[in-house]
């Protein structure tokens, strides 16, 4: 089989295609032919090394993938070739709480991921696609969409009439969107481009703020709010707007802490939590079953993942060129077939 595999930190140029040996499952596993890969902003920091992620190399990246069962290992009853599944970034994180075994076990981290043709699985871990989502748009999920169903409908309990505040209009943002909109939240939302905000309202935000030409975006949010600040912000940025997000809260609202975007350490006004009684709640993607849940969910609500570009097997590094670029919207597919 083919793969992409990391094999230095020398970022683009040490990601190399590789001719590797096509693996056979074993007991309880299943053989996946992967048919679309999604690139998470995890993938690109993995790949340049960036931001004090290492890993062991050579390493396959890449966590989000789809694809259809060719073969099943010992005593596999529950799949068939030809069934279409989709992996979970854990594959051992099957329900009940977070653990650091399961971390360990994240896909494109510490062990092999999945941008390659060929992937065995735990057969315990797969979902199946429901028939309305395509392998693009299912490989979009496993990371970005059920980090924002962990941040908003688990743990944020999120309720109709609320107020979420999206960072931005990468993949997780907009997924935050559609699931806030899909549970009557009301959206508010901030992006550094003119032509982005267009679709971020298209998609059903309720108002949009430019970050760049007006960098007080959390003053923004609380006079959209009446003066009382929002109920949920989905905190993609770290230390550089996470002094923002507080701001933007309002007492005893609740904050998702995702992403690393402006670095992973920082000055941070503690007081205002305690002041304000913020629950600050850091995520780290989620569970098979919240994404089983997850998936109903998309699949009755009619939401469509948004796909900012696909690109071919051979073409993985101008997709990673495009997370880098910052111009995307949505997620970036990868279709190895
Ligand atoms: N904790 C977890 O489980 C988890 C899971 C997934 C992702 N993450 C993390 O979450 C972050 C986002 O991931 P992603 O895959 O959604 O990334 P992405 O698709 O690459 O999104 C990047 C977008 O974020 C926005 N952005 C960048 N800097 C910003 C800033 N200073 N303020 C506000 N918005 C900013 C920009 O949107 P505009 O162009 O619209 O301004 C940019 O296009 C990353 O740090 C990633 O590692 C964490």
């Amino acid at each position: 089989m083919k793969a992409w595999q990391i094999t230095g930190t020398d970022g683009l140029p040490s990601l190399r295609l590789a001719q590797l040996a096509d693996p056979a499952p074993g007991p309880g596993e299943v053989l996946v032919r992967i048919r679309a890969v999604s690139l998470n902003y995890r993938d690109y920091m993995n790949v340049m090394g960036i931001k004090g992620v290492t890993g062991p190399v050579p390493r396959i990246p890449c966590s989000d993938g789809a694809g259809e069962v060719v073969a099943l290992g010992e005593g596999v009853t529950a799949w068939k070739p030809g069934d279409r599944v989709v992996s979970p970034f854990m594959p051992s994180w099957l329900d009940g709480g977070f653990t650091q075994a399961h971390a360990a076990k994240a896909l494109g981290g510490a062990v092999d991921g999945l941008l390659r043709e060929l992937a065995v699985l735990p057969a315990a871990s797969l979902l199946a696609l429901p028939g309305c989502l395509s392998f693009e748009a299912a490989a979009t999920l496993p990371c970005a969409a059920v980090t924002a169903w962990d941040a908003l409908v688990v743990r944020g309990s999120l309720k109709a009439g609320e107020t979420v505040l999206i960072l931005g209009s990468g993949g997780v943002s907009v997924f935050a969107l559609q699931i806030a909109k899909l549970k009557g939240a009301r959206v508010l939302a901030t992006t550094s481009s003119a032509d982005k905000a267009q679709r971020l309202l298209a998609l059903g935000a309720d108002a949009v703020h430019n970050y760049s030409t007006d960098p007080a975006w959390d003053e923004w949010a609380v006079a959209q709010t009446g003066g009382l600040g929002v109920d949920h912000v989905m905190e993609i940025g770290g230390p550089a707007t996470l002094n923002r997000s507080l701001k933007a809260t309002r007492y005893g609202g609740h904050i998702a802490l995702i992403g690393v975007l402006t670095g992973i350490s920082g000055d941070l006004q503690t007081v205002q939590i305690l002041r304000k009684g913020i629950r600050l709640d850091g995520i780290y993607v989620g569970s098979r079953a919240m994404f089983a849940d997850m998936l109903a969910a998309f699949a009755s609500g009619g939401i469509r993942p948004v796909i900012d570009s696909t690109f071919s097997f051979d073409q993985v590094p101008e997709a990673f060129r495009r997370i880098e670029s910052g111009r995307h919207f949505g997620k970036i597919v990868i279709s190895p077939v």
